[in-house]
């Protein structure tokens, strides 16, 4: 028998119901907001990620899933490396969507120049070659806002506000989240800063472990990240990134928090919080389900003003949070929310006798075409074993086609629960049954 691939899951029933649902209820959050839905390929070419995300980061060095032809891959043995390959011809899995995003609107011409911002939300499944565990996928869904040319630090403030409304009409009690915030700094401050850290690392060198070691060359700032105890201790002495701001940065995070205030946000200032994406300037976030931390980030973003020049554009600001759909189902869980609701019912058409079948196709179809779930037997079943089936399908309501109905131009309504019968004239059941489900 053949197994799915690690990491991975199929998605139906109540499942699909609930990813379903979060599309919904994303849509019903941003739509306030201007965003429109954007869908871009689950491929794209390694350079996009490598100069959006960063050639040093554990994403784009350890966890992209490359993608190859079974003919790319003969030619790549043969000549031993990747070397002679064209840059279309190394591709991988989006492990995340912003670098994607910002790809198709600088290849497309809808970067903002001087023009209204661009605003975009996305749901679709990205893929990361990590160590699956409970709320950590291999393939895994992001919803997500990517909002392009608007350097107020009030998109910062709102991009936030948009997060933990989303989270709210998804069913998580906001005094059961814990919002981090802090700036990063930009090109004027952050290479001074980044330096410092290095230097930190590098003059406590002998107390951490490998991995930062080679982080002070490559990635500095991960460090804050590290998963040793020893190396977490070592850190709460590092230098801080907002004692490192310059003014204009210090001024925007200020900012950020007084709109944060204003609109009754709470969060905790976090100077260790730093990301595991480079391409972030000033203002990052995180989100934790603070009753089951051990979920793991259930969402993130931040401030991107580099990403489109990146990406091949003019410079333009950028900001923007994904958040994830399997942590977040984590959560609801934990909440008691079931966000998959009820599994829909519907209207049964059962006809008395075998010959009436075409009946019951056409009553069906109406009902159907009227936009009502309906279904039907489709095995020559008894009167009896189709309302059995009928209540298998959790119809709340039974069409029943007779002879005499069909005479008369009727239908028979049946009320599953209370097996009350109405009748009804065929012209006026569809409109009769819409009311009775309503
Ligand atoms: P990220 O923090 O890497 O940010 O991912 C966002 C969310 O995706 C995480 O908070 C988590 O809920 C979920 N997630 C990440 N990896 C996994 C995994 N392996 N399994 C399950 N869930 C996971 C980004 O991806 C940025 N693109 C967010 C952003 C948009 N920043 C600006 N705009």
């Amino acid at each position: 028998m053949a197994n799915k691939a690690e990491g991975t899951e199929d998605l139906y029933g109540a499942r699909m119901r609930a990813w379903e649902r979060m599309q919904a209820v994303a849509r019903e959050t941003f739509a306030p907001y201007g965003f429109d839905a954007i869908e871009t390929p689950a491929m794209e070419q390694v350079s996009t990620f490598v100069h959006g995300i960063g050639e040093s980061t554990d994403v784009v060095r350890k966890e992209m899933f490359r993608v190859f032809s079974g003919a790319l891959l003969e030619r790549i043995f043969e000549a031993g490396g990747e070397q002679g390959l064209k840059p279309k011809q190394r591709l991988a899995m989006r492990p995340e969507g912003t670098a994607g995003v910002v790809r198709a609107a600088v290849e497309n011409n809808f970067v903002p120049q001087g023009g209204a911002p661009v605003k975009l939300w996305y749901a679709e499944p990205m893929f990361r070659g990590e160590r699956p565990q409970k709320g950590r996928l291999r393939q895994f869904h992001q919803v997500g806002i990517e909002w392009l040319g608007a350097p107020d630090p009030a998109a910062d403030a709102e991009c936030i506000i948009i997060l933990m409304d989303f989270y709210k009409r998804l069913g998580l009690a906001p005094e059961h989240l814990h919002l981090a915030i802090n700036s990063m700094g930009d090109a004027a401050c952050r290479p001074a800063y980044r330096e410092k850290v290095r230097q930190f690392i590098l003059d406590h060198a002998d107390e951490m472990c490998d991995e930062c070691r080679e982080r002070a060359e490559i990635n500095p700032l991960r460090a804050f990240d590290c998963k040793n105890d020893h190396c977490r201790e070592v850190m709460k002495a590092a230098p801080l990134a907002h004692d490192n701001l310059c003014e204009a940065c210090a001024e925007h995070y200020a900012q950020v928090k007084r709109y944060l205030d204003e609109a009754g946000v709470t969060y905790e200032e976090d100077p260790t919080l730093v990301r595991g994406l480079d391409y972030y300037t000033r203002t990052v976030f995180e989100v934790e389900y603070a009753a089951d931390p051990a979920i793991g980030a259930i969402g993130g973003g931040g401030r991107y003003d580099g990403l489109v020049e990146l990406e091949g554009g003019k410079p333009t600001p950028g900001i923007g949070f994904a958040v994830g759909f399997e942590r977040i189902m984590l959560a609801l869980e934990a909440e008691g929310v079931d966000l998959a609701g009820e599994e829909p019912g519907c209207v049964y058409v059962a006809g008395t006798e075998a010959d009436l079948r075409p009946n019951v196709f056409s009553t069906t179809l109406a009902l159907r075409r009227a936009g009502i779930r309906t279904e039907a037997d489709y095995q020559g079943r008894s009167l009896k074993a189709q309302f059995k089936q009928a209540d298998k399908h959790r119809a709340s309501l039974c069409v029943v086609i007779g002879p005499d109905e069909v005479a008369a131009g009727t239908a028979t309504i049946r009320d599953m629960r209370t097996h009350e019968q109405t009748s009804v004239a065929a012209s006026g059941l569809a409109a009769r049954v819409q009311e009775l489900l309503a």
